[in-house]
């Protein structure tokens, strides 16, 4: 009998626990954010994998000329269903600084620094030697883009908005164009003046899986991509998570059943004992 008490309360408490991590990712938002559906929210949710390896190929031919992704490592691409031969042909694409040569040299007879095919084992290079290089090309050092997605407030919400909230020109007022000066106007970046110009538009990339090219398409592709490189455990996470949660139904139950087998006994006692001795 009251084992039909504690599976409903068990399954409520699994309710609470959903809810709760739906809510924690909805908090936090801006309040001019897109917010789009994720394939990777709630408790259920997993990293939808060809989204985020489109939004690797937009990352790859568009946002790593100006930005670094220092904890991306090619072979960390074989978790989005690349084989290691495809990951191995994505390296290889890549130099990346050679480590000093026999001679202890890292520069050749001309000055300049001696580089290497990249290896799987290798992160993804960065296109500036450091934020000083960056800064002298761009105004403002592009941010490195491996952690982004979890600093900002709103994360994949807030990176979407932003590549999709350009206002070009055209269209400013004249107050905002004056705010804009030279740069660019952005309706999400805080202050609105940002020194990134528009990456994305439609048919930035051509997808190799043949999605429709468009720029909302880019945008939410390559979020999904940067959550990932920012979190790439989530899915693990939440797969741990339910074992815990089946582990503590399973050994409610079995609690419960010993908790009835040892008062079936104490009430067949007479009310002094002695306990028997089976
Ligand atoms: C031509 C260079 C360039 C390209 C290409 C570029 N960015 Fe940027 N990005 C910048 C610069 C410069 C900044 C710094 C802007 C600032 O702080 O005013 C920046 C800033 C950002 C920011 C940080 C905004 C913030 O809140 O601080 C994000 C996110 C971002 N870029 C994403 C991307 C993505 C995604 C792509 C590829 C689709 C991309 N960028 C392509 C130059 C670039």
């Amino acid at each position: 009998m009251r084992l039909m008490k504690i599976i409903p309360a068990a399954l409520l408490g699994l309710t609470l626990v959903t809810g709760a991590s739906t809510t924690a990712l909805a908090s936090g938002e801006g309040a001019e954010l897109k917010h789009q559906h994720w394939h990777f929210q709630g408790f259920f949710g997993q990293y939808d994998k060809a989204a985020a390896l489109r939004g690797f190929q937009v990352f790859e031919e568009v946002c790593s000329a100006c930005h670094a992704a220092k904890y991306l490592r090619f072979r960390d691409l074989e978790a989005l269903g690349l084989s290691k031969d495809q990951v191995k042909a994505v390296a290889a694409k890549y130099e990346v600084n050679a480590e000093p040569n026999e001679d202890g040299e890292i520069f050749d007879g001309d000055g300049e620094r001696l580089k290497r095919t990249a290896l799987q084992s290798d992160v993804f290079p960065a296109p500036f030697a450091n934020e000083k290089a960056a800064a002298s090309v761009h105004g403002v050092a592009p941010p490195d883009l491996s952690l982004l997605a979890k600093a900002r407030e709103g994360g994949p919400d807030y990176i979407y908005s932003l590549l999709t909230s350009y206002v070009d020109s055209d269209h400013l007022t004249e107050e905002q164009a004056k705010k804009a000066g030279d740069n660019n106007y952005n309706a999400v970046f805080p202050g609105n003046v940002i020194a990134m110009a528009a990456p994305l538009s439609d048919e930035s990339v051509e997808y190799v899986d043949g999605t429709e090219p468009t720029l909302e398409q880019h945008a939410k592709d390559v979020s999904e991509f940067l959550m990932w490189v920012a979190e790439p455990n989530l899915d693990s996470r939440k797969r741990l998570g339910w074992a815990v949660l089946l582990f503590m139904v399973v050994f409610t139950i079995l609690a419960y059943l010993a908790y009835r087998r040892v008062h079936a006994r104490v009430h067949n006692e007479p009310a002094n004992g002695p306990w028997p001795l089976h």
